[in-house]
């Protein structure tokens, strides 16, 4: 195992299209090889080649197993954080079940600590990483699908026309984006280097290079933004990623000439690729999107939602460096102002929280006692041995990352136990269910 230089561009890239290729495909993925060769010849703002752990074979010098770690930075309720990101994971399948990715991870993740995230996501296969201290705690995708005929019957757009975004375009871009990263709990925000990047910095056919417009009115001015991929998805659809509207201009106008243009592009797409267009996928745009409030969408059993893998591996250590957040939301709770420590379990470790005048004074590593008397039933208790709440395995990343609301734990998982009324109401106010979207730069 070493980390990858620029001279395994080519091997690297046959590698990843060939073992990343879609499933039960008959032929590699191509654009996986200009994604790894983008990541790899030093285009993208963080990934050079030796952020790849490869895995050869000392006879034949062949690349048998690889990865990369990315650095993302996420906004976690407004406070930005460092996360660490494995992606283009993968084992030719003679090499498989051997143990190779579980030692990449170990690297990635003693990497990923040394660069000090506090944080790591895999947005991956179903399962897989759970092994590895991955929990499914980032909702994405789930929305639903405009056929080809409702998007014909929308009426002309109101004086609006969309084009190709620009170089120019960055700071708009990066000011939209920061409106969307306020909506949400978890986002990837771009600023505009990065939104550079997007617009100029993959090769063309890389699986990562998006199609950015800009929506703008009769007096030039830009009122909106559409982000979509190059290529059409799964049932001939264009998969709209991002939307968004600038404050104060109407949603309804902004959706109506983004969604022209996408049926035009699609249908341009399909004849190039000699298919026939089956509508705009909103899939990324999840049901929480203000584009369902001026629409209606139909939703079919395709449109399932699926959600990141995340590793929080100091969960003390990500509290306390979210702390701001934290206490904006405790502000605006009705447990303003409070005093009071609170013990959350993980069964096996947990951690400690103490609240003075609604200021997070302190959290450390906290650990439930073996030595309690009794049985733990659920019950009223002042040992301090005992939690106030206690989350199986790793089901607190679900409340931490807005997926589900304490109470929908509960419902789910019965081990997952909350002492009483004040615990409920600060692990509410902490953690609200809220949107995330997670797009990082690839
Ligand atoms: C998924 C994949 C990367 C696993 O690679 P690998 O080198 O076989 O992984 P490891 O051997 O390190 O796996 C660790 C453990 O998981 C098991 N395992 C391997 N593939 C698994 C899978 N798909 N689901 C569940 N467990 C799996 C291994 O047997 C091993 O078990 P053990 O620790 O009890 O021995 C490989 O199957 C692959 O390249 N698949 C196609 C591409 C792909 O899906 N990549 C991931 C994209 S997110």
């Amino acid at each position: 195992m070493r980390a990858a230089t620029v001279k395994d561009a080519d091997a690297l890239a046959a590698f990843n299209a060939d073992v990343l290729r879609a499933q039960d495909a008959q032929a590699p993925q191509a654009s996986m090889g200009e994604w790894t060769r983008d990541l790899v010849e030093g285009a993208h703002p963080t990934t050079r080649a030796d952020d790849a752990i490869i895995v050869e074979n000392t006879r034949t010098g062949a690349i048998v197993s690889a990865m990369f770690l990315l650095s993302q930075t996420w906004s976690y309720g407004g406070v930005r954080i460092p996360v660490g990101q494995p992606e283009l994971i993968g084992t030719l399948a003679e090499y498989r079940g051997r143990g190779l990715v579980r030692a990449e991870l170990d690297v990635a993740h003693a990497k990923s600590a040394e660069r000090g995230d506090l944080m790591q996501m895999i947005a991956g296969i179903p399962w897989f990483y759970r092994q590895f201290g991955y929990e499914l705690s980032v909702a994405r995708g789930g929305g639903g699908r405009l056929f080809p005929g409702e998007l014909a019957a929308f009426p002309p757009a109101d004086a609006l026309r969309v084009r190709a975004a620009r170089e120019d375009d960055v700071t708009f871009l990066a000011s939209l984006d920061a409106e969307a990263a306020a909506r949400h709990a978890v986002y990837v925000p771009r600023d505009a280097a990065q939104w550079r990047y997007d617009l100029t910095g993959h090769r063309d056919g890389s699986a990562t290079r998006p199609v950015v417009a800009v929506i703008e009115d009769d007096a030039a001015r830009p009122v909106g933004m559409l982000l979509h991929p190059a290529t059409l998805w799964g049932a001939n659809t264009l998969g709209i990623v991002m939307l968004e509207a600038v404050p104060g201009v109407s949603w309804r106008r902004v959706v109506v000439a983004a969604l022209h243009h996408v049926r035009a592009q699609g249908e341009a797409l399909a004849a190039r690729d000699g298919k026939t267009f089956g509508g705009a996928s909103l899939w990324m745009l999840r049901r929480d999107h203000p584009i369902y409030q001026v629409l209606r969408v139909r939703y079919d059993e395709a449109d399932t939602w699926y959600a990141v893998y995340t590793r929080v591996p100091d969960v003390a250590a990500f509290l306390r460096a979210v702390t701001p957040a934290l206490e904006r939301r405790l502000a605006q709770s009705p447990l303003a102002g409070h005093n009071g420590t609170f013990r959350l379990s993980f069964y096996r470790e947990g951690v400690r929280l103490v609240l003075e005048g609604g200021r997070v004074k302190t959290v450390e590593p906290w650990r439930p006692a073996t030595t309690t008397v009794g049985i733990e039933m659920g019950q009223g208790t002042t040992d301090p041995g005992r939690a106030h709440a206690m989350f199986p395995d790793l089901t607190f990343h679900q409340l931490l990352f807005g997926l589900r609301s304490v109470d929908e734990l509960g419902a789910w998982y019965p081990d997952c136990v909350v002492r009483n009324a004040e615990t409920r109401a600060l692990l509410n106010a902490l953690f609200p269910r809220r949107p995330s979207f997670v797009w990082p730069v690839l």
